[in-house]
């Protein structure tokens, strides 16, 4: 059976394309998500983009039985959630946090995560790139 895989956006990630270009690139998640779908033909790929905390808690808890890898990118949630942080801990599917740019090289309170403790890894600093490598982590076991 085709693994199953789901990319978890958390706030603003909807704008990206055209939010702080200079930090997060000039391509869309949607155009980015369509390329990775066909590298990737072999997987079930999807995602889901909220800014809203309790639905990025509830979207967790509808895969985290069943999936086989999380790819979450939580945004500035990373840094702030207790309850997202809980989640990826109660939940059995793998959750690989990302992040398109490298949060330890920008401002202090980027520096700390309630997810990465829970994480099977965090890969931070690729751009879109990151996705993909997380992606590959799961598929290459
Ligand atoms: C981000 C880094 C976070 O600190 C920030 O709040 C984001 C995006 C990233 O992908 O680089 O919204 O998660």
């Amino acid at each position: 059976m085709n693994p199953r895989i789901i990319i978890v956006n958390g706030p603003n990630l909807n704008l990206l394309g055209k939010r702080e270009p200079d930090i997060y690139g000039n391509q869309t998640f949607e155009s980015y998500f369509e390329r990775l779908q066909s590298l990737f033909p072999d997987v079930e790929l999807s995602c889901f983009q909220s800014n809203i905390e309790g639905e990025i808690i509830d979207q967790l808890q509808a895969v985290g039985f069943t999936y086989n890898g999380i790819i979450l990118n939580a945004a500035a949630y990373t840094h702030t959630s207790v309850g997202i942080g809980d989640a990826v801990k109660a939940i059995e599917t793998p959750v690989v946090e990302v992040h398109l740019s490298n949060t330890l090289s920008r401002e202090e309170f980027r520096h700390h995560s309630f997810i990465a403790p829970h994480a099977k890894g965090v890969i931070l600093g690729f751009g879109l790139q990151s996705y993909e490598l997380a992606l590959r982590s799961f598929i290459s076991e």
